[in-house]
């Protein structure tokens, strides 16, 4: 189970933790979830259809598998320090990277609830139960409960396109990664494949955002956060430091 007392350690002082179940804390009051996937049968819709590996395969042109190398290879990066994966969703790609993971402590933030709950099961069926160094995190990712420098890897997949404040995401990234930390983030972009006009359709709604990897790389270069990236069909692969 996980250690309340070690998560309270890296949390700013002004931020009250409410228990919501065994390894779940969050910065809201209970029964309070603002997050746009606790709507009815949300989480299950983005958990089944989202994350099918031939619907990113066919719609966004690029393999899932990739999330797991991702992944991998920035947990790998440092022996020790605390891990970040921010807006984790249910753990979809990558639980298996996680459940071999036992060095590094790890905090998995997301603003739904109901998708913390799949991820925290997933990773329960993998391990039998959740280790005492992994925290499950209801927040914000636009206002981060924790103090200034913590994190050695902030590991972030598919957030960007959620959200329209991205420089304030990625502010918040800066803020609380350590001066030799780094970062690994996923979003999807505009591409000159033929699935632009799907990113288009979802983005009139407000399902998600459509951006140009260009847009995305001014607010870095604003931010002064030098990245190198790869784009696979319509997913950007961007790691910082
Ligand atoms: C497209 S899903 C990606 C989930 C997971 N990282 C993955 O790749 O499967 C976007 C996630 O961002 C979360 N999210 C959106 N806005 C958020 C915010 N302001 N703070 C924290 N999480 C947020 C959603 O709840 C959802 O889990």
């Amino acid at each position: 189970m996980s250690d309340l007392h070690t998560l309270s350690e890296i949390i700013l002082e002004d931020v009250n933790l409410n228990f919501v179940e065994k390894d779940i804390y969050s910065v809201y009051s209970i029964g309070d979830s603002p997050g746009a996937y606790d709507g009815i049968g949300a989480s299950t819709i983005y958990d089944r259809v989202a994350c099918n590996r031939f619907y990113n395969c066919l719609m966004w042109g690029y393999s899932i598998k990739e999330y797991a190398t991702l992944c991998e290879d920035r947990l790998a990066s440092s022996s020790e320090g605390w891990v970040l994966d921010l807006a984790c969703g249910s753990l979809a790609f990558t639980s298996e990277i996680y459940a071999n993971c036992s060095n590094r402590p790890v905090v998995f933030l997301d603003q739904s609830l109901n998708l913390l709950r799949k991820g925290k099961s997933r990773l329960e069926k993998l391990k039998g139960s959740i280790s005492e160094n992994m925290f499950f995190l209801h927040a914000d990712a636009l206002r981060l409960p924790f103090k200034d420098n913590i994190f050695n890897t902030v590991i972030s997949l598919n957030l960007l396109h959620c959200i329209d404040d991205v420089k304030t995401a990625l502010k918040e990234i800066k803020r609380v990664l350590t001066d030799g930390g780094n970062s690994a983030i996923t979003t999807l972009v505009q591409s000159n494949r033929w699935s632009n006009r799907y990113l288009s359709m979802l983005a009139g709604p407000g399902a998600l955002f459509s951006r140009s990897f260009d847009e995305l790389l001014y607010t870095f270069n604003d931010l002064e956060m030098q990245v190198t990236h790869k784009i696979q069909g319509n997913l950007a692969f961007i790691k910082y430091r």
